[in-house]
């Protein structure tokens, strides 16, 4: 046998002729058309479509491979129904058919230590925002894996509103807390891809360009502003910069860090 059918899984690394044009990926397909749903079907998901979407998005990377996290999958309705509340009376919560609490979940990490006889840590930033992440980078991939499978989900950011009540409700131990939600389900249209800051914006080259702050933005609060017009929304002409300008002149979620704190996260 020879080496090349050995390593079948190891594809050959090619590199692109410069001229070489731009690769239409599935991927990217996906990615260009996608858009948050908050508008589903009352159909059920199988339960074998959820595994299938776990175990896809299980494959995401996470730090140093400590996978700390854990996802709750939500489809009693009087669960969601307090998750909706909670998190701001967000009416998508109770009528997608699964909702996916995605926590960052240090329990198993302290598990291993004290298998092993090692101290745990205890409360640290760096674990705190590694859980956090690792919760977030499963979460986006199984948003992109709906996608694929033709449903459509919205990540909810509304449970770090009221963070310990949430924590009840899905009865949580210690060292969990849940980063965001994820409703899934059958969407009742095709979403409308929202559109995003220019490359110009947002993109350096080698080093940080200080002089770039403001390129862009100003077309970019007219193409979000011509989006929310076609989807029939009031909006004012600078559609990103004044509502965020609003929005953000207050302390958003006072009480997550003294909560979180009390959870067993430290991240200050
Ligand atoms: C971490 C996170 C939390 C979010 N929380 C909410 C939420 O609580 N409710 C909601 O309706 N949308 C929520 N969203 C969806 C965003 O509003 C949406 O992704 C953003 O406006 C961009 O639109 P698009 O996803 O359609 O491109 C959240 C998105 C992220 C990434």
């Amino acid at each position: 046998m020879s080496t090349k059918t050995l390593s079948a899984v190891e594809k050959e690394v090619s590199v692109a002729a410069v001229d070489a044009p731009v690769p239409d990926t599935e991927t990217i397909r996906l990615l260009n058309a996608r858009g948050t749903v908050r508008n589903f079907k009352p159909d059920p998901i199988p339960d074998s479509w959820v595994d299938a979407l776990i175990a896809a998005s299980q494959r995401a990377p996470t730090s140093s491979n400590i996978q700390a996290y854990s996802i709750i999958v939500v489809r009693d309705a009087a669960i969601k129904a307090k998750l909706a509340e909670l998190a701001g009376n967000q009416q998508h919560i109770i009528d997608c058919p699964v909702y996916f609490a995605l926590c960052a979940d240090l329990t198993r990490l302290r598990y291993a230590c004290e298998l092993h006889g090692q101290p745990y840590p205890g409360k640290s930033f760096e674990s705190g925002l590694v859980a956090s992440l690792d919760a977030t980078l499963v979460g986006m991939t199984m948003s992109m894996v709906a996608d694929s499978m033709g449903l459509g989900s919205v990540m909810i950011g509304g449970m770090r509103t009221k963070p310990l009540e949430v924590a009840k409700t899905l009865n949580l131990p210690p060292r969990v807390y849940v980063v965001f939600g994820l409703c899934v389900g059958w969407p009742k249209a095709p979403p409308l891809p929202k559109p995003r800051q220019p490359m110009s914006a947002v993109v350096h080259y080698d080093t940080y360009d200080n002089t770039k702050l403001g390129t862009g933005i100003a077309e970019y609060d007219q193409d979000l502003a011509a989006y929310y017009r076609k989807r029939g929304m009031k909006t004012p002409d600078h559609a990103w910069t004044l509502p965020l300008s609003e929005k953000f002149s207050t302390d958003k979620r006072k009480r997550l860090k003294l909560e979180l704190n009390e959870m067993g996260f430290e991240l200050e």
